[in-house]
């Protein structure tokens, strides 16, 4: 099949230069959302018209031409003359012996097996709409049907008020044979309320010629809801958002509460995996056999192994975290971070492009940047890896069995030796051998004879 995106509308409400089909949807642009869900019909064409934003439309689509799916085109509509119009820029792409399927890149939650379903019901020889009965139908246009058949589709400005009362409403979803689509452009006119060529106007056309016009249903409003404003697009995110919530509570995830998770890519979950209020997740993360995520964390691509413990308000970017692990309340694992099994980071930890090997523990307030940790470290609160000279990073190894005490600074390039124990307050800034104590404090003296000043009064 051949699949046509319409996304030239210039989207006035949205009031953002940004074009609407690029504002995001669960953190991915309205216009992808359509590009999957067309995908997964494996389409032989695929083109996207588009309008306004300059090059911005045509660069994300190309960013999509990876090579595993057939290429996407794009076509230029202007002016925008209406949908039929936008539909006409798409002919020179489409091939003649399969059905062409016309999305909207503004209808981003159409599930694949409605359209699925329109295709089978549509064939190769009919006209298929994809229609909803809704309370409101007020500004879209309205299916007509004589005996129970569609005859036509009339727009709400042009309708009479017989026809304003149809419930009935056209998506705007349509497959149509592409011989007989391409023939009946070739006749649309523009004399209408809006002065536009519409697109629904075929359907009168494929009447008159004896195709059959047929039709199927989506299993929810939603599925046919299009966004022309931000308050649309954040009421089709929370819809979005409750699909995905209520897909993880089938799959046995326990959410706390299922209408405050927003995942924003995908999350991977095993069984007994327990989710707390106010969690945002991106990109692909992972979270093993029974790993708990406490309230109002932020994990993006990371993996969290079997049974580790992710306490609230902690911050977790491109980092792995090992079995049994328990991070934060208030730790920032940042890119490169990979802990091993039964790692603890606690409140107010920072680690970046580090490897923490098994049963080592920062539990406060600590930087550690650029460093290799072995096992059994125990890294006192307030330690620093003083990894950056303002123009180079340095690594700092920390071997197995280290005791760092609190408050020390560790100037890179710098090594703990195996088992060593540093002093509270040191500043190591050459390597501190295995076994031993190391202490870069000067001597605690007490000054006998010191009084403290006091004031004079005068
Ligand atoms: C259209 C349908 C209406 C349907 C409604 C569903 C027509 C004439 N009317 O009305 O029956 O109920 O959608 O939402 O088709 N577009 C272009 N180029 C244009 C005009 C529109 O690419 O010149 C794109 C828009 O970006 C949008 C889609 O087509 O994605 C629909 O356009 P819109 O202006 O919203 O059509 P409606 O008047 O709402
Ligand atoms: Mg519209």
């Amino acid at each position: 099949m051949n699949v046509v995106i319409l996304a030239a509308g210039m989207g006035k409400r949205m009031q953002s230069a940004l074009p609407k089909v690029l504002h995001p949807l669960a953190g991915k642009p309205l216009l992808l959302h359509v590009i999957d869900t067309a995908r997964e019909l494996a389409p032989s064409k695929l083109c996207v018209i588009y309008g306004h934003g300059g090059a911005a439309v045509p660069d994300v689509v190309a960013r999509q031409n990876t090579g595993a799916y057939a290429e996407i085109t794009t076509a230029l509509q202007e002016p925008q003359l209406g949908t039929g119009h936008a539909v006409m820029q798409g002919l020179p792409h489409l091939d003649d012996d399969a059905p062409t399927l016309v999305l909207y890149g503004d209808v981003p939650l159409t599930s694949a097996a409605s359209l699925k379903r329109l295709a089978e019901v549509a064939g190769k020889d009919k006209l298929g709409i994809l229609t909803v009965e809704q309370d409101n139908p007020h500004g879209l246009g309205r299916i007509v049907r004589h005996g129970g058949h569609i005859v036509r589709i009339v727009e709400e400005k042009d309708a009479s008020d017989d026809e304003r009362r149809i419930r009935e409403i056209n998506s705007g979803i349509m497959m149509i044979p592409t011989r007989h689509l391409k023939q009946w452009l070739g006749s649309l006119s523009n004399e209408n309320a809006q002065g536009e060529y519409y697109l629904t106007d075929i359907v009168a056309q494929a009447v008159a010629d004896g195709v059959p016009v047929v039709s199927a249903s989506p299993s929810a409003q939603w599925e046919v809801a299009g966004v022309n404003s931000k308050v649309q697009l954040a009421e089709l995110e929370r819809r979005h958002q409750l699909n995905i919530a209520n897909a993880l509570l089938e799959r046995g995830v326990t959410l706390l509460d299922p209408a405050r998770i927003d995942v924003r890519g995908e999350l991977i979950c095993g069984r007994d995996v327990v989710i707390d209020v106010g969690c945002v997740f991106e990109g692909r993360v992972d979270l093993a056999d029974g790993v708990h995520i406490g309230a109002n964390s932020v994990i993006i691509n990371s993996a969290i192994a079997a049974g580790a413990q992710v306490k609230p308000f902690s911050h977790i970017e491109e980092a792995v975290v090992g079995a049994k692990s328990i991070i934060g309340p208030f730790a920032r694992l940042r890119p490169g971070t990979t802990l091993a099994e039964d790692v603890h980071v606690g409140n107010f930890v920072e680690i970046k492009n580090s490897q923490i090997a098994a049963h080592s523990k920062a539990n406060h307030l600590a930087y550690v940047g650029d460093a290799t940790v072995g096992s059994r470290v125990n890294i006192g609160a307030g330690t620093i890896t003083c990894n950056y000279d303002g123009a180079n990073k340095f690594r700092t190894v920390i071997e197995d069995d280290a005791f760092i005490g609190s408050d020390s600074q560790l100037v890179a390039p710098v090594t703990v030796g195996k088992g060593a124990t540093l002093g509270a307050g040191t500043t190591l800034t050459k390597d501190a051998p295995a076994g031993k104590l190391t202490i870069s404090r000067p001597k605690q003296l007490t000054i006998e004879s010191w009084k403290r000043p006091v004031k004079t009064k005068h």
